[in-house]
């Protein structure tokens, strides 16, 4: 399906095939975040308005074997040829083809749709450009673990998917580089992705920083994380703990005041009847607001 395509184009138009029509690609390199958006662009020449019955676009993807990624012939978008690896995320932008425009988006880009296409176009005359897309996926989020094995052994832990694969340095408070202690892993996580786990076992003392950097060196680029050693492996949830009391307390103090305030209002209605509304609206904001100090700073001294 994918060679007849191209001879057909270009049999059909080679008597044209001179410097009348030349397909151009404003940017011939593209880089794109896994899962984004991207759309990809090629221009034509067309004089005045398009006659669509005469225009065939085609985008092919440039691998060990080709991939048929649009096919638009005469004027008919045909996707029976499309490729698999593209299926339910290509759009060609038809609006844009009246303007000399063959605009392609591939939506939630994978890292295997990285490579090379070949934006073919024939009207009139034919031919072809090819642009280049990378795909990065950078290590955002990195997942940590601190666990004491004893005898002031600790054995800490750094965790996180990307592409492409990213070295692991392990440092201290003092910047010393603790990388040759460590054992780094790599499998194949979700889609493609690598999963990059390192492991570092250390003597150290109770609240001491160390730090791991996620070095993608293709890409520039480093993610970092602090691992925090504290008096106990179970300290990270104390300090969770003693938060979560906090907002409580907090939230309590908040709710209480505008139950009491709610109260006030109500007192300051049923009293309506012996005083001016003026009055008694002024005696609730006064009340409420002494209450509001009075929790707050029981709260204040629960906490300390
Ligand atoms: C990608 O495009 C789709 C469809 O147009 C849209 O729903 C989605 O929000 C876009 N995603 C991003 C990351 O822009
Ligand atoms: C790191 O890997 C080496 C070789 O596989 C192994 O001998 C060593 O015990 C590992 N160290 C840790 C901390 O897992
Ligand atoms: C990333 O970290 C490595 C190791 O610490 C360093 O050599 C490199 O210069 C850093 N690169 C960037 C872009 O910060």
């Amino acid at each position: 399906m994918e060679k007849p395509l191209l001879l057909y184009i270009f049999l059909f138009y080679w008597h044209f095939l001179n410097a009348l029509f030349t397909v151009e690609a404003p940017q011939s390199l593209y880089t794109v975040e896994y899962g984004n958006n991207v759309t990809m662009e090629c221009t034509f020449p067309v004089n005045g308005k398009l006659k669509f019955r005469d225009l065939s676009v085609s985008w092919e993807k440039k691998d060990d074997l080709k991939k048929q990624v649009y096919v638009l012939l005469k004027g008919e978008e045909d996707f029976k040829s499309q490729h698999s690896d593209f299926k339910g995320r290509i759009k060609l932008l038809k609006e844009k083809l009246n303007l000399g425009q063959s605009l392609l988006q591939i939506t939630n880009v994978k890292l295997r749709d990285a490579g090379f296409y070949r934006c073919l176009i024939g009207y009139g005359g034919a031919d072809y450009k090819t642009v280049n897309l990378k795909v990065k996926a950078p290590y955002r989020t990195i997942s940590q673990g601190v666990v004491s094995i004893g005898d002031n052994t600790w054995k800490l832990t750094c965790q996180s998917e990307g592409y492409p694969r990213a070295e692991v340095i392990w440092r201290n408070r003092e910047y010393e580089d603790l990388t040759d202690k460590a054992n780094t892993s790599y499998e194949t996580g979700s889609d493609q992705l690598y999963r990059v786990t390192s492991t570092l076992t250390i003597k150290s003392r109770i609240d001491e920083n160390f730090y791991c950097i996620f070095w993608n060196k293709e890409l520039q680029e480093n993610t970092s994380a602090i691992l925090h050693i504290a008096d106990s492996a179970d300290s990270v949830h104390r300090t969770e703990s003693r938060r979560f009391v906090r907002a409580v307390l907090v939230m309590t103090a908040i709710f209480g005041s505008v139950l009491l305030f709610m109260l006030c209002i109500r007192k300051a209605r049923a009293s309506k009847d012996h005083r001016t509304p003026v009055a008694s609206s002024s005696i609730a904001r006064l009340s409420k607001d002494k209450d509001t100090y009075g929790y707050r700073d029981a709260a204040l001294k629960r906490m300390n």
